[in-house]
């Protein structure tokens, strides 16, 4: 008796289970870029008080700065380059496909000029601007005023950058909770656990049974929650993590 060849192929090739892996990324991964972080100058961003310069009651009030303070971070990324913790994020989504989901708390680009795809920016994008009369959202790559006009409706002075400032909702939350809910794996890289909703993320994953790892220069606010923590520059902990995990990826992993 013969065995017809869909049976003979099925039984050579295992069948191969690639877990379901969420990935936070916070201001710690660009450091390295040399894009400042948040926190680590006596609470001080770039020289502002994050209040006076990342919310919605700022802009209203000083909308001048607000305006000048993005404009200054949106060109400090002409020269940042993706550093190696980047490159290894692109690489997962890779071998991952589908499976992977990569949420990022930061609003440089320095992700996508890396590679990744599969990305959502719950904080907003420093290279997009939004229209508040016709609330349509547009790639922004030059500097942002109130003499702008909205490519869409043409009001002047309507369009901010598209930023999540504190006090606004996040982006994408019901990708982000969808995905939290299904993941197995949830690694968070770079981020201090100041900010919420992202500093729950990892408590939500856990519930649903998923392992927690955080990879960061040092024990973020949540450290002793996680199921593993990997200390040291993005540079170095991330790109080996995520070659282990690759490596984990063989047929006998299911
Ligand atoms: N490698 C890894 N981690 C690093 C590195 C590095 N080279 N350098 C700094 N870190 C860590 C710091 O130890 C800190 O725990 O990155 C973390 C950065 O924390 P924050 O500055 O608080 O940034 P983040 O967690 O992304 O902030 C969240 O707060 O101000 C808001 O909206 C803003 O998205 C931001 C949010």
């Amino acid at each position: 008796m013969t065995i017809p060849e869909s049976k003979t192929l099925k039984s050579k090739t295992p069948k191969l289970k690639t877990p379901k892996v969420v990935v936070l990324t916070g201001a710690g991964i660009s450091a390295e870029s040399g894009l400042k972080t948040f926190r680590d100058n006596n609470g001080l961003w770039e020289d502002h008080r994050v209040e006076d310069v990342a919310t919605p009651e700022a802009f209203a009030q000083n909308p001048a700065l607000v305006y000048r303070f993005y404009n200054l971070r949106r060109e400090g990324l002409l020269d940042a380059e993706p550093n190696a913790a980047h490159l290894a994020l692109k690489d997962l989504e890779h071998a991952l496909g589908h499976s992977f989901l990569l949420i990022t708390q930061n609003v440089d680009n320095l992700h996508e000029k890396a590679g990744s795809r599969q990305l959502h920016h719950m904080h907003g994008e420093l290279t997009k601007a939004r229209c508040t009369h016709c609330h349509q959202v547009f790639k922004w790559q030059q500097n942002l005023d109130e003499t702008d006009h909205c490519p869409a409706c043409n009001s002047q002075g309507s369009l901010r950058p598209h930023i999540v400032w504190f006090g606004e909702m996040p982006l994408f939350m019901d990708e982000i909770y969808q995905a939290l809910s299904q993941c197995e794996l949830f690694i968070a890289i770079g981020t201090s656990g100041n900010v919420y909703p992202a500093a729950g993320f990892f408590d939500l994953a856990r519930q649903n049974g998923a392992k927690t790892v955080e990879l960061n220069l040092e024990p973020s606010l949540n450290a002793s929650a996680f199921n593993e923590g990997l200390y040291g520059p993005a540079t170095q902990v991330a790109p080996d993590y995520v070659q282990r995990l690759i490596n984990t990826l063989s047929p006998s992993y299911c």
